[in-house]
């Protein structure tokens, strides 16, 4: 009776462990977050060329936003070669990689913000400095 308890104590642990070991791999949850920064930024290019100034565009940048926040904290040292095309520079500079997604993160809430007020050329100037972070990055930090 108490083997069977602790043997049904042990599988459900397993089950809800299960998802949690499955997801929790930095790799593919950075470049899943990746993957998601490029269709939002393509959303908001719609949504901005079809001049749809509003809620659902400051909503976009907000995803963007804590994207960004999460993002320094997905490279841990044993994180890198294997599927990643993440530099090892990023291991040798954090600061420098922390301060580009620190600057992503303020460009995405300064966009969230002007959204929210209408402010037509201040979201352009703000989508445009997110588009030149791809660059600053990705020189810099992937292989
Ligand atoms: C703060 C740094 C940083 C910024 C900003 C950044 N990237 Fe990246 N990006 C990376 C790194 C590092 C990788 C490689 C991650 C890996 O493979 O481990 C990557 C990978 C990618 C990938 C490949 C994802 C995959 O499936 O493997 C895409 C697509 C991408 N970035 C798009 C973008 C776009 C679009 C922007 C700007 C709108 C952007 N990134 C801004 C650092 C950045």
């Amino acid at each position: 009776m108490l083997k069977t308890h602790i043997m049904i104590k042990s599988l459900l642990a397993l089950i809800f462990l299960f998802p949690f070991l499955a997801y929790s791999n930095p790799v593919l949850d950075r470049q899943e977050s990746m993957r998601d920064f490029n269709k939002l930024m393509r959303t908001a290019n719609n949504l901005i060329k079809d001049d749809v100034i509003n809620d659902d565009l400051a909503g976009i940048y907000e995803e963007i936003e804590n994207i960004m926040r999460v993002y320094p904290t997905l490279f841990p040292d044993d994180s890198f070669g294997g599927k990643s095309k993440a530099s090892t520079d990023i291991i040798d500079n954090r600061e420098l990689f922390n301060q580009i997604a620190k600057e992503t993160e303020d460009n995405a809430a300064l966009a969230k913000l002007s959204s929210l007020e209408g402010d037509i050329e201040s979201v352009q100037q703000f989508h445009q400095n997110l588009f030149g972070s791809c660059k600053s990055c990705h020189s810099r930090f992937r292989d």
